[in-house]
């Protein structure tokens, strides 16, 4: 017997175009689309073709017109700042997306220019991503965990006619100026933008430059509301740089059509949300979760979005999490595993849980990185709720696998994000690009033509695009995760087959990391792994290699490259951990071993690669791995 999950599943692959048809009439279209699916520039694929549209229109004015101006839209909940709590209805969203769209318009912002957005999580972020999309103005959001040369990269990369920002981030009860970090980036780039709007808060004054500089509040005050600008469905809404195997980020592009198509039908059928319900992506507006989760999904939906500007421990406690929930009546909370794992490590019997009222809670969706057994089931526990793993990427937007609540609950099998989503035609390959049988491992492809919301193609980059996702397996997306999927049809995430480590859930390169050590005038060579972490699931970890003759100490230089890499890339990297060793193991054509390295950190059994030069260099690898705690050392 099928189920509804089945149904909408093969018909999500049998007949994409009216599946995806269907579930379009949930959007508001100023234009309706010649074609669903264009598939006449293969391997480009492009949906809604020929419509016209505007994502700020079905985020808020829709709701507005449709009579749900006065519910709560964004609850910004900020324990860093003092326990600011602010509710923005739908109709107060409106009149300050729409005036700070008028701000954008008067400094001359309009249908496809860039934008950058490099705020903390203050809802002016989502102020600013909605007020570009009003405009057709393309955002591009910098975490803003990064330093000012990972954001002087995007600036030459997006090339944005202006750049929205705030004096300062908060860190649990530390105040990151960005300024100096913005004007850092500013310097160091080529391209510059001819307008900065900064926003003060009264944790950090700064001053602005002449000609340059606006301050939000003083633009916002005499702004003129600007109207929904109609874009095709095709046109891009957002920019999103995400690591790739290098230091030079990949700019995901996000269309406007499909992108709303698949959110909208996430909600009710993923997350198992209804309009007006409270939701609550507990992430960063940085990160792509952020982008889908915290701003475009919950208002397409017409939900209440929890916009939270603090951490799962430290502001004050492990119990803030359940403060927020019982608070503003949570329905749903998505985050990553780390998070709970935080949560789990300061209150591991889940005490604090007694002083709130859950009533309203039902359901903890986790993703970003692998959701280990252990926190699944502590969480299960303790909140009584299921838990839902699910997979997905930057480059897709939206769920790749999951137990879709809304369609059919699956039973939960511990490490497997359950199964693939409609309109993700998953599959498993060998390296020859055959099929694997149930159970074997491989790597996870998905069948062209991706769903609605995944990326068209990298930023004025069609090629790399081509190159980095489409190349290896003709015919199929290549996820870059190596997995399994079984009899029953549940995927299984594993590993990473690049060089992306993900930490805290965070997602970086340990090439650009390396990038960075490299420049250090006493390495001579280095690599970077991502070892196990208790807590953050990974870190990485240095392996440096020093010039002949250096004379200065080893501490010295671990304690410079630790330092390079914090200003180079950001705090965010947490690369704290580096040991000096004789030489890198390597196979005979020179490639590192890095797999071996972190197989070897992690106490895993590996095999022997039958390509390596020298085993010895193994055995000393292991043992500088004991000298700061790690291989052997810890068991
Ligand atoms: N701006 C500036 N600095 C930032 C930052 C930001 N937006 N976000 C993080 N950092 C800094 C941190 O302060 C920390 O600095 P430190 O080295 O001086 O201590 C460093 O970057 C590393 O941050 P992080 O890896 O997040 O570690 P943490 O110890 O601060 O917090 C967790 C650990 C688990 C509490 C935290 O990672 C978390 O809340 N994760 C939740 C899940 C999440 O947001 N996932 C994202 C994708 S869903
Ligand atoms: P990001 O682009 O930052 O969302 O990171 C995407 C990567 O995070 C994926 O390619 C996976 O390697 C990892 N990831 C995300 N969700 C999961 C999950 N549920 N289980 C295992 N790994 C995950």
């Amino acid at each position: 017997m099928t189920n509804a999950y089945d149904d909408a599943y093969s018909r999500s692959l049998e007949d994409p175009e009216g599946f995806w048809g269907e579930a379009a009439q949930e959007i508001d279209w100023y234009k309706p689309w010649d074609k669903v699916l264009d598939d006449s520039n293969k391997p480009f694929y492009r949906w809604f073709v020929g419509a016209e549209c505007n994502t700020c229109y079905n985020a808020i004015d829709r709701h507005v017109n449709a009579g749900r101006g006065d519910q709560a839209a964004i609850i910004y909940d900020s324990p860093v700042t003092g326990g600011t709590v602010r509710t923005y209805t739908y109709a107060q969203l409106l009149d300050e997306v729409s005036r700070f769209a008028g701000v954008l318009k008067g400094r001359g912002i309009g249908k496809g220019d860039r934008v950058i957005v490099y705020m903390p999580m203050v809802p002016e972020a989502a102020i600013a991503m909605l007020a570009c999309a009003r405009l057709g103005a393309v955002h591009s959001v910098v975490f803003g965990g990064f330093a000012s040369n990972e954001l002087a990269v995007r600036i030459d990369d997006a090339k944005p006619k202006a750049i929205i920002s705030a004096t300062c981030g908060i860190e649990v009860n530390r105040v990151i100026e960005y300024m100096p970090l913005l004007n850092g980036a500013i310097d160091i780039a080529a391209h510059k933008p001819e307008t900065c709007v900064i926003l003060t808060r009264p944790e950090a004054e700064a001053s602005l430059t002449e000609g340059r500089d606006l301050d939000w509040a003083t633009a916002m005050a005499s702004a003129e509301p600007a109207e929904c600008v109609s874009v095709a469905a095709t046109d891009p809404l957002y920019i999103l740089y995400t690591s790739g195997t290098t230091g030079e980020p990949k700019g995901v592009v996000r269309d406007n059509g499909g992108h709303m198509v698949a959110l909208k039908w996430s909600m009710k059928n993923i997350y198992n949300v209804e309009p007006g319900d409270v939701y609550w992506a507990a992430s960063d507006v940085g990160w792509v979760v952020g982008h889908s989760y915290i701003v475009y999904a919950p208002l397409l939906h017409g939900c209440t979005s929890i916009f939270y500007e603090g951490k799962p421990v430290g502001t004050p406690d492990a119990g803030a999490f359940w403060r927020v929930i019982s608070e503003h009546k949570v329905k749903c909370l998505f985050t990553a595993p780390t998070a709970f794992r935080a949560i789990k490590r300061e209150d591991p019997e889940g005490k604090l849980l007694a002083d709130y009222d859950m009533s309203n809670y039902e359901m903890l969706f986790l993703a970003g990185e692998r959701l280990d057994p252990d926190t699944l089931h502590w969480a299960e526990d303790k909140l009584g709720v299921p838990v839902i793993d699910h997979w997905w990427q930057t480059e897709t937007g939206w769920p790749i696998a999951s137990n879709c609540l809304g369609l059919h609950a699956f039973d939960i099998k511990p490490g497997s994000p359950t199964k693939a989503v409609p309109g993700w035609d998953v599959q498993v390959l060998s390296d020859e690009g055959e099929p694997v049988p149930a159970g074997d491992i491989g790597a996870i492809v998905v069948k062209l033509p991706l769903p609605p919301s995944s990326l068209p193609t990298l930023w004025e980059k069609d090629n790399l695009f081509k190159e980095k996702y489409l190349e290896e397996f003709p015919g199929y997306y290549s996820t870059a995760d190596a997995g399994m999927i079984d009899e029953e049809g549940y995927l299984y995430i594993m590993a990473r087959t690049d060089d992306i480590i993900n930490v805290a859930g965070h997602r970086l390169s340990t090439g650009g990391m390396e990038e960075v050590l490299a420049e250090h005038p006493d390495v001579a060579e280095c690599a970077v792994i991502g070892v196990e972490d208790q807590l953050k699931g990974q870190l990485p970890v240095g392996f440096l290699v020093l010039n002949a003759g250096t004379t200065k100490d080893e501490p010295e230089i671990v304690a410079e490259t630790v330092q390079m890499v914090r200003d180079r890339i950001g705090a965010v990297a947490a690369y704290r951990t580096a040991v000096v060793v004789e030489r890198l193991p390597k196979t005979r054509s020179g490639k590192i071993l890095r797999g071996t390295m972190q197989k070897i950190a992690d106490q895993q059994d590996y095999k022997m690669p039958a390509t390596i030069d020298d085993p010895v260099i193994l055995d000393e690898i292991d043992d500088a791995l004991q000298t700061i705690g790690y291989s052997k050392a810890r068991s």
